[in-house]
């Protein structure tokens, strides 16, 4: 792992402990080096140069698609879209997919983990087809109510929405299991993945949902790209989400004809070089034995909560076995901006806020936690600074009393 870690520049810095990889992940030296090759060599436009540079950029660009629909097991590369990242997927199918299927008294679930991202396009939606948002409740352990959401399953929504991973609190889905009852219903299951790909092999296919959207900066690659895997049947029936270049085919003053896909979700020039990006990361992480990192962040997740649960004063919110990348916790009767703030003196580096999940928050009844997130290269040296700014904050604040 410590190889690894020598892969991204950024973790270089003295003194930093970087803790925050649910908001965004380093980028290893490959998909650096990608994007600035394609720029000093490549940088053109993609699908309409007569020349050179273009269809060598059109290449790369195309080729990042291949390697971005092998990494989720996409049965057909053009199902697989470039977007801006999940929030864009989100909002594309809430506006596309929305238009598709919602009727008046139509019902979508979204779960209570759900990122804001998840919420507030199918929110917009059903406002515009005087359709009904439910959210699927939590139990009290945290973990989301399977009866409860029989019985909403029972109300026959046109859509359901899940997490895969809450990025608030690091809990899991038992995907399988909801994707299943789900599709007995006839719903239309769409899975945010954004904290998922980063961490576990992704079957799009074995899953048995019909979209999958996540983030490339959340999975080692850049910022602005992300990808909207979808069943070609939801996607060909679909109207396009945005309209210009690219998604046409002809154009007239009267009328247009729409492109075949995956172009018909991609109008305007797309973020090029992040695509190339993206696709070094994706094939950086299958040249990983991803086994080995699952296992590595896992036993680094157990320590880290173990060091936590030992501290007393600190109430943990994601305390769960089966967690994946996250923690949130609070310090009891501090605010946690105030710890981020201490912890970042010590060069660790967390989240702190409602983590874009306000439901979630309320239904918890707090303001906003502290979250600290893992990623493949960190080591226990970052989760023992982190331990250690904290013991002394719990320290500062007691001598303070
Ligand atoms: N959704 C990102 C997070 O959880 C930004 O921090």
């Amino acid at each position: 792992m410590e190889t690894l870690r020598l892969q991204f520049p950024a973790l270089a810095q003295s003194g930093l402990h970087y803790l925050d990889n649910a908001a965004t992940t380093q980028k290893p030296a490959a998909v650096l080096d990608a994007m600035a090759q394609h720029y000093a060599n490549d940088n053109a436009n993609v699908h309409r140069g007569a020349h050179k540079l273009s269809a060598r950029a059109t290449r790369a660009f195309e080729g990042a698609r291949r390697t971005l629909a092998t990494l989720i097991n996409a049965p057909k590369v053009e199902q697989t879209l470039f977007t801006r990242g999940t929030t864009e997927a989100m909002n594309l199918l809430a506006s596309s997919l929305g238009e598709l299927v919602l009727k008046p008294n139509a019902l979508v679930l979204v779960d209570q983990w759900a990122h804001h991202a998840s919420i507030v396009p199918w929110q917009q939606a059903c406002g515009r087809k005087q359709a009904t948002l439910k959210p699927v409740p939590m139990a009290a352990d945290g973990r989301l109510d399977f009866d409860a959401y029989q019985q909403l399953l029972a109300q026959k929504p046109q859509v359901v929405v899940l997490t895969a991973v809450s990025n608030a609190l690091g809990c899991r889905l038992d995907l399988p299991r909801y994707i299943a009852a789900a599709k007995a219903v006839g719903a239309v299951v769409i899975i945010d993945g954004a904290q998922l790909v980063a961490h576990e092999v992704v079957d799009v296919q074995a899953l048995g949902c019909d979209f999958f959207a996540f983030s490339g900066h959340k999975m080692y690659g850049p910022t602005g790209i992300g990808v909207l895997w979808g069943k070609s049947e939801w996607l060909e029936a679909m109207p396009p989400y945005q309209f210009g270049g690219e998604m046409i085919t002809t154009v007239s003053f009267e009328q247009s004809q729409f492109n075949v896909l995956p172009f018909k979700f991609e109008a305007g020039t797309p973020a090029i070089a992040e695509a190339v990006g993206l696709g070094a990361a994706a094939q950086w992480l299958m040249s990983q034995d991803r086994r080995a990192l699952a296992k590595h962040e896992q036993q680094l997740l157990n320590y880290a909560q173990d060091k936590l649960r030992a501290l007393t004063g600190v109430t943990l919110y994601s305390a769960f076995a089966d967690n994946i990348g996250s923690l949130a916790f609070n310090v009891d009767g501090e605010h946690h901006a105030d710890i981020g703030v201490w912890l970042d003196q010590a060069g660790v580096a967390v989240r702190c806020g409602h983590h874009c999940c306000q439901p979630l928050m309320q239904h918890l009844g707090i303001s906003g936690s502290c979250r600290m997130s893992l990623a493949a290269y960190n080591n226990q040296q970052d989760v023992d600074a982190f331990i250690d700014a904290l013991t002394e904050y719990l320290e500062f604040i007691n001598d303070d009393a």
